[in-house]
């Protein structure tokens, strides 16, 4: 069985890599000649933790390749999954469809008989349909399906959210597709991983309706955060209490600066257009993404607010760029909301990210970028957690309170015990628990 993936980005490079795991002979496309050229040599550009492992090993195995000639992977592929980017429409909220519709095309006037065409990307529903008629209309006579098989891979743990999904999503139309679909998953079936069928549009929707239920969650309790912190209740005991009701979930439960990344905030945004256009509005989702909107310009107000007045000049040391551990994307970052209104009221910032400097300097070029994060804290007025990287749970609070002008912090990510920090002398501000 051959595959072909069209866009070797986050989830095109993913996805080809663990199919090629399962055993399957994988190219994956792009147009990108100097993202392909890099991949053909191993190098990949983006990080995310055992990738380049699984990448290499398959690569050796010849089981995946990196190509920018759509033609001839389409014209010997079986399974051809569009896995391009739908950015945001500028300031629209639309989803920017140019690059699946243009897939589509190509795909059309390359196919030689009949081939099973699968949305990997996140599209507004309706999506398959229309991709439907751009194919018919370009190739009348030849038979193909279309599938949507919506992907739910989260940065920093995306190849075991690949090979352990709590479910695989197949909107499809034809028993032949999906037959063909529950194969592709055979690995995972055998681990009976449940296989939702579905029709196209109804997986478009379980894709949106996902994250965006996700997106409230958190900002459900990023909200209940400020409630504890006025009473003095502490948020993570509440979290844990509602969390244990099987019918709430654990999960998504760890409140936070607002959440970011590349899919939360792009997505929700996505869905209520959508909504809207057929008349039926998500008002949870459309308050949820003023909520933390507000959440991240609020956080950049506390940190202002426990700083002082005065913040010209003061050096103010950044753990964290990152909208999450363990990944380099900095999109939608809460570090991109704070280092900037930090910066406009004067003070000296030095941050250190792990994986993150790299993508953020491509954004903001007043910060002093450090080699660790200790470097950041010499002499520094205050210091301020964006980001859970492991790496910040574990430092020595005796070396930052020698390092510390002043030994303030604030912990946007809970990661500290209170009484641990109070016990070291630190004046620790956290978020839905006593300071
Ligand atoms: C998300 C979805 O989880 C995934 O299924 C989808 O396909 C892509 O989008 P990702 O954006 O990688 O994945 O990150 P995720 O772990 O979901 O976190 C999103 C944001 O929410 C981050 O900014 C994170 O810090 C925040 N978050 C998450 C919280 O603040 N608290 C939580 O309890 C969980």
């Amino acid at each position: 069985m051959h595959i072909a993936m069209v866009g070797a980005g986050y989830v095109g490079l993913v996805s080809g890599a663990c199919f090629s795991e399962f055993g399957f002979e994988v190219t994956c496309i792009d147009h990108d000649t100097g993202k392909i050229k890099e991949l053909q040599q191993g190098r990949l550009p983006i990080y995310e933790p055992d990738l380049e492992n699984l990448v290499h090993r398959n690569q050796k195995s010849r089981r995946l390749s990196f190509t920018t000639d759509l033609q001839n992977a389409v014209k010997k592929a079986d399974v051809i999954f569009i896995a391009v980017g739908t950015p945001e429409r500028r300031g629209s909220g639309h989803a920017d469809l140019r690059f699946i519709y243009d897939a589509a095309k190509q795909i059309a006037h390359c196919m030689g008989g009949y081939k099973i065409i699968v949305t990997k990307s996140t599209v507004p529903i309706g999506t398959g349909k229309k991709i439907k008629e751009i194919i018919k209309k370009i190739r009348p006579s030849i038979k193909f399906d279309i599938v949507s098989n919506p992907e739910f891979l989260r940065e920093g743990s995306a190849i075991n959210d690949f090979m352990r999904p709590d479910r695989v999503i197949i909107g499809v139309e034809t028993e032949e597709a999906y037959q063909f679909m529950c194969q592709l998953y055979r690995p995972l079936y055998l681990r009976e991983t449940p296989i939702v069928r579905t029709s196209l549009e109804s997986a478009e929707i379980i894709k949106y309706a996902s994250n965006s239920f996700l997106a409230m969650k958190v900002t459900f309790i990023n909200q209940i955060s400020d409630l504890c912190e006025k009473v003095g209740a502490n948020v993570q005991d509440v979290a844990k209490g509602i969390g244990l009701d099987g019918r709430i979930g654990q999960k998504f439960l760890h409140a936070g600066p607002g959440f970011g990344g590349s899919c939360f905030p792009k997505d929700t945004k996505a869905f209520i257009r959508t909504a809207k256009e057929y008349k039926t509005p998500q008002l949870l989702v459309e308050a949820t993404i003023k909520i933390n909107q507000n959440r991240k310009v609020n956080m950049a107000a506390r940190i202002i607010k426990i700083a002082g007045p005065r913040l010209k000049g003061k050096k103010i040391a950044i753990l964290g760029l990152t909208f999450k551990p363990n990944t380099d994307d900095v999109r939608e970052s809460i570090a991109l909301t704070i280092l900037p209104a930090l910066h406009k009221k004067g003070a000296k910032l030095f941050v250190f990210d792990p994986y993150g400097m790299a993508e953020m300097k491509k954004h903001i070029n007043y910060v002093t970028y450090c080699d660790h994060a200790y470097e950041t804290m010499k002499q520094a007025d205050l210091l301020v957690i964006l980001t859970e990287w492991n790496e910040f749970r574990a430092l020595n609070l005796s070396k930052i309170k020698k390092l510390l002008h002043n030994p303030v912090i604030i912990d946007l990510r809970n990661i500290y015990n209170p009484i641990d920090m109070q016990k070291f002398g630190f004046s620790y501000y956290s978020l839905g628990r006593k300071a």
